[in-house]
């Protein structure tokens, strides 16, 4: 997150004090370098030079109006999960010929709108789906393009809830009956089977399950063609991980062990390993990145409220929630939190929780963190993916703010939810 970084002591997003921002914005907020966002989707769409692709960014990473303009005008596409994020990449500006459909319980209203909207394609995800799509297209006089979501049964050693191409898994078709399905798909009338689509997890460290994938992938595309079923396109999902501890390092701050295994390759070294075997299928190739291009793009900046010491543990107590950013609670997930001002001193073990009447409410626990005092501020790094977009009302507590940092610029890009919008 080369965009985030202390100069001398204070923790800056591209040019603009972290701090200063707080101070005229509030807290708990949320906070985008601009840069960083541009950066990390070059990083990704840079490495298919000269390919025919897109690069559709996953909405449900983060579907901030603001942010998704920024990725348009980059010329990227979006993957979508609900006729509701569908809606909001149009309104974005997304040309529905990038945007992709996925999801295991796709609506009857929601296959109408992608429908009219004529959206490039629906990753069908079971043979009750593909009946269900050609029945709506057949009544609306329309043929729906689709890929055909296949299940590689590939162990992507990710977290058990995140893990999503294995066949104890509910996503995709058995790729072991792959063919019978799409024959069967190429039967419908009023579908034109156009891809093959995968999706092994989300925050992989490995290339190995990709390339694995790749090749069963575009085996299945020269036994599909061999039958007679032209595949023009593969969409090769699968979340490329992003590096959580020591995202940000300074002399004052701890750092964290690591092993090999928390480092995550660069993105384009993903996309390195698999092209070449992808390119021999000779198809337009789809990618569906969220967290690659906006994790590390965002920070979680909060305040401590108060102090306290039970004889048994520290805890620092901050005005965000697990309400705010969930993933800490629900996939014990690591995000490195970090004093926007360093200062020399000591240190302690605690653990970092929220208001929230839960146990499960924490960010961090039994973590060694500089000594802080009620009234200080903290960034919870890497929260740009799965913090905003997973936001709740739990606790009755307002949506927070969102800003874009662009340089020495900042503005607003959600404002604030007021208590009086509480419903
Ligand atoms: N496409 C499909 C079909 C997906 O299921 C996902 C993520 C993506 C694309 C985007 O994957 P990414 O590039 O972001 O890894 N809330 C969890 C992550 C859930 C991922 C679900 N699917 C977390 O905070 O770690």
């Amino acid at each position: 997150m080369k965009h985030f970084h202390f100069r001398e002591n204070e923790l800056y997003c591209e040019d603009t004090p972290v701090a200063e921002i707080a101070q005229e914005f509030g807290t708990p907020l949320y906070l985008y370098s601009r840069q960083q966002l541009v950066d990390n989707f070059r990083s990704i769409d840079g490495a298919f030079a000269g390919v025919d692709h897109t690069t559709c960014y996953a909405l449900k990473a983060n579907s901030n109006h603001e942010l998704l303009k920024i990725l348009v005008a980059e010329g990227a596409g979006a993957d979508a999960v609900s006729a509701g994020e569908i809606h909001l990449a149009l309104k974005a500006g997304f040309a529905p010929s990038t945007i992709t459909f996925a999801g295991v319980g796709k609506q009857d209203a929601e296959i109408e709108f992608a429908l009219k909207h004529d959206i490039f394609a629906f990753n069908v995800e079971s043979t009750e789906e593909l009946a269900v799509i050609d029945a709506i297209a057949g009544r609306m006089g329309r043929k729906a393009r689709i890929a055909l979501r296949v299940n590689p049964d590939i162990d992507a050693s990710t977290h058990p809830y995140i893990s999503t191409g294995l066949k104890s898994n509910k996503f995709g078709i058995d790729i072991a009956v792959a063919a019978e399905v799409f024959t069967y798909a190429h039967s419908l009338p009023n579908l034109h089977v156009d891809g093959i689509h995968t999706h092994i997890g989300s925050q992989i460290l490995k290339l190995d399950p990709f390339v694995q994938t790749a090749q069963k992938v575009v085996k299945l595309v020269a036994d599909l063609r061999a039958s007679g079923i032209n595949i023009q396109h593969i969409d090769f999902g699968g979340g490329y991980g992003v590096t959580y501890k020591n995202a940000v390092k300074h002399p004052l701050l701890p750092s964290e062990e690591t092993t090999a295994a928390d480092e995550a390759p660069m993105n384009g070294e993903f996309i390195g390993a698999v092209l070449p075997i992808l390119r021999s299928a000779g198809c337009k190739i789809v990618i569906e990145p969220g967290r690659s291009i906006v994790a590390n793009t965002g920070i979680l900046v909060t305040k401590v409220l108060y102090r306290k010491d039970n004889g048994v543990k520290k805890f620092v107590i901050v005005d965000a929630g697990m309400n705010d950013l969930i993933r800490p609670s629900l996939y014990q997930a690591y995000h490195q939190i970090v004093p926007l001002t360093l200062k020399e001193g000591e240190r302690e073990s605690v653990d970092v929780v929220g208001p929230v009447c839960e146990t499960g409410d924490f960010f961090a626990r039994e973590r060694t963190l500089p000594y802080v005092h009620r009234g200080d501020m903290l960034a919870i790094l890497t929260a740009g993916a799965y913090g905003f977009s997973f936001t709740s009302h739990y606790n009755a507590r307002p949506a927070l703010a969102e800003v874009l940092v662009n340089g020495d610029k900042v503005r607003v890009i959600r404002e604030r939810e007021k208590i009086e919008d509480i419903k």
